[in-house]
């Protein structure tokens, strides 16, 4: 049965689109039945709006200066967050490439597989830099390679869970941070449309 995808974005959704195009394309038995951003000018909107899918800006500030603090705000977003995900039935909720930490105020409420892509290899460069903090080890102490992992969230856990995918990304010689980014891209895109084929049984 074809699944039904959220994807969370945050920026350009390059990733968005890979799950879109194999989708399209009958690599991904897959429909992706909205789209949520927390950037007003993020480009997976437009990538959303091309392919007629859903797509709604839901920014955090509101419910964090309505808050006492820092902690409740993120909870009472990730509660709303949730609640608007459920009404389109999803059968698992891809982050590609979504900079928010989720509390288990979300994860305990949608009650399906959250996946999170990260441009790095399991326990290294956790967080929202990781293409530059592994190019910064590269210069500083040679750094030869990095990775893409596909991995479950089970907790609050940053950039941390089982692992459904990962591959390693050779830095060579003659790369430069561009062309290095470039490569963990192309690799995410695969492993992606890959781990979430996998995960809904596509
Ligand atoms: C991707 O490289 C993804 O792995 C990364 O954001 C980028 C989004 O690219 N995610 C993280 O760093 C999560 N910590 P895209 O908007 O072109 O899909």
């Amino acid at each position: 049965m074809t699944g039904r995808l959220v994807v969370l974005a945050s920026g350009s959704g390059s990733n968005l689109q890979a799950l879109i195009d194999a989708a399209a394309e009958g690599r991904l038995d897959a429909e992706i039945v909205a789209v949520y951003v927390n950037r007003r000018g993020a480009f997976a909107r437009t990538r959303a709006d091309e392919h007629g899918i859903p797509q709604e800006f839901v920014p955090m500030r509101p419910f964090l200066d309505a808050a006492t603090d820092d902690r409740a705000g993120r909870e009472a977003y990730d509660r709303d967050l949730a609640d608007r995900i459920a009404t389109h039935r999803p059968d698992a909720i891809v982050c590609a490439g979504w900079m928010h930490l989720f509390t288990r105020a979300f994860l305990d409420r949608v009650g399906v597989p959250v996946v999170n892509l990260h441009p790095a290899l399991p326990g290294e460069f956790p967080g929202a830099h990781a293409i530059d903090d592994a190019w910064a080890a590269h210069l500083d102490h040679g750094l030869a390679r990095t990775g893409v992992m596909v991995h479950l969230v089970p907790d609050e856990g940053v950039d941390d869970g089982p692992v459904l995918r990962t591959g390693e990304v050779p830095i060579r010689p003659d790369d430069t941070r561009e062309t290095l980014e470039g490569r963990i891209h192309e690799l995410e895109h695969h492993l992606l449309v890959e781990a979430v084929g996998e995960l809904i049984g596509s």
